[in-house]
């Protein structure tokens, strides 16, 4: 089953003949990454064997009936970066940004950033749910278990849960990996404890319990989620290199990189992918961003991740993408039918200011404006391509994950880095910790 058309053949500025020279390398890489999947996640590319560990579905599926039991009323995820992007990623893409408004059974909440005003906000709306008799669940995410944002705010809103529950521990799940501090502390305090395989890193792991606990537990179906995964590797490895996505949009990734076309700006005209927009900025960025490659020389290299949203970003950054220097690649992400849609009624005298749109589906208006922009792009000679999604659903955007998943790790055997490790980002950490080490003393 095929959801998703791509298309750049006419518009990307990379020719068939460039594409097919880099089309060997990418094969051999699929070929080890396929092997891998042998060897469940005993090796680097463990990422790719997640999408068809049943079992791990299977032991989510049981923690999701057994907290069912304490009738949630509300789920606030606690992690950051790869530890909850891939969650917002299919929650909003499949249920929307207005989610939460539609007065739903499960009130979902994300606890990021340490932004005092928002922890603030988030503090008042929870003791709210607890003051009028709900249940709050706490998923705390952390791969290794110490990211100071990520411990802090569960700390703050554990202290409120505590007030509120006598058997608080029922309410609190921990995905880590197994044996980190955080799962002997789990273990310790009677938390359910959800294992992240080792290999697999935060930025992949948004089909492990990562990603599968909370949108199960929310009612999104996973095991299609999981369908579309396993679809998508399944076209990695067996179709033909011109019709292998993935792979086509690594070798032309990598073609323009090398011709200084150094931005990928994903340009989604769907409001719903605006959370799946900052989980690609993400994998693209921390995943390709290398000061070293693998061989150990310093490279510094990386393409970087830019997020539009259509139509909103057209009022914003348009001029710049169509008169400023020609630097950046755009993938137009678009989505035949939407979930709903909604007929512009008879516009009376408005009619004059905007004619030829009374009783056009507001669908037809957003893909009318997208072809305007892609004819601009050619005009202006920008390079770009489309993916086109049939709708969004679960398969679906299963199978975009990891499509993208796969298309940035083989971009990572061009670029010839790692794209599993994010040094520089644990030096950050580093270095926050030992600050606050100092302070104590
Ligand atoms: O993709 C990654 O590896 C990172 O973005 C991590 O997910 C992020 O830094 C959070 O780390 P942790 O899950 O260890 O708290």
């Amino acid at each position: 089953m095929n959801t998703i058309s791509f298309t750049y053949q006419e518009t990307s500025t990379v020719t068939q003949e460039q594409l097919t020279r880099i089309a060997e390398p990418l094969s051999q890489e699929l070929q080890t990454m396929q092997a891998s999947i042998e060897q469940g996640y005993a090796t680097a590319y463990a990422f790719a064997s997640v999408p068809y560990d049943t079992q791990q579905l299977i032991a989510v599926h049981t923690i999701v009936q057994e907290k069912m039991q304490l009738n949630p009323t509300m789920l606030i995820v606690i992690g950051i970066g790869g530890s909850n992007l891939g969650a917002i990623a299919v929650h909003e893409a499949l249920k929307g940004s207005l989610y939460n408004a539609s007065n739903p059974a499960i009130k979902l909440h994300f606890a990021d950033t340490v932004d005092a005003n928002y922890m603030y906000d988030l503090v008042v709306l929870m003791e709210q749910e607890l003051k009028a008799g709900g249940n709050v669940l706490l998923n705390v995410i952390s791969k290794s278990g110490t990211t100071t944002e990520t411990i802090v705010n569960f700390e703050i809103l554990l202290t409120v849960l505590e007030r509120y529950k006598k058997r608080s521990a029922d309410y609190c799940i921990v995905t880590t990996d197994r044996d980190s501090k955080l799962w002997q502390y789990g273990i310790k305090k009677g938390y359910t404890c959800l294992e992240i395989p080792a290999n697999v890193g935060g930025r992949y792991s948004v089909f492990t319990s990562v990603g599968l606990f909370p949108l199960a537990l929310m009612g999104i179906d996973c095991t299609k989620l999981l369908e579309g995964a396993r679809a998508s590797m399944e076209d990695a490895f067996n179709q033909q290199f011109m019709h292998n996505n993935a792979a086509v949009r690594a070798a032309l990734l990598y073609n323009l990189y090398k011709r200084h076309i150094t931005i990928h700006d994903l340009f989604v005209f769907s409001k719903n992918l605006a959370g799946y927009n900052y989980w690609y900025r993400q994998l693209m960025a921390e995943s390709l961003g290398k000061e070293f490659n693998k061989q150990g020389k310093k490279v510094n290299v990386g393409i970087t991740p830019t997020v539009s949203i259509g139509t909103t970003d057209l009022h914003s950054v348009a001029q710049l993408y169509l008169a400023g220097a020609i630097e950046r690649f755009t993938t137009f992400v678009v989505v035949d039918k939407p979930m709903h849609d909604l007929n512009i009624p008879p516009m009376q005298d408005l009619a004059i200011l905007i004619p030829s749109v009374e009783h056009l589906e507001l669908a037809t208006l957003m893909n009318t404006i997208n072809k305007g922009v892609q004819v601009a792009y050619k005009k202006k000679k920008r390079p770009f391509c489309v993916l086109e999604l049939s709708q969004l659903d679960e398969f679906t955007v299963g199978y975009l994950m990891q499509m993208h998943m796969v298309e940035i790790v083989l971009l990572g055997s061009l670029l010839q880095v790692n794209p599993f490790d994010q040094p520089n980002v644990e030096l950050y950490k580093e270095e926050v910790r030992t600050m606050l080490m100092k302070r104590e003393q």
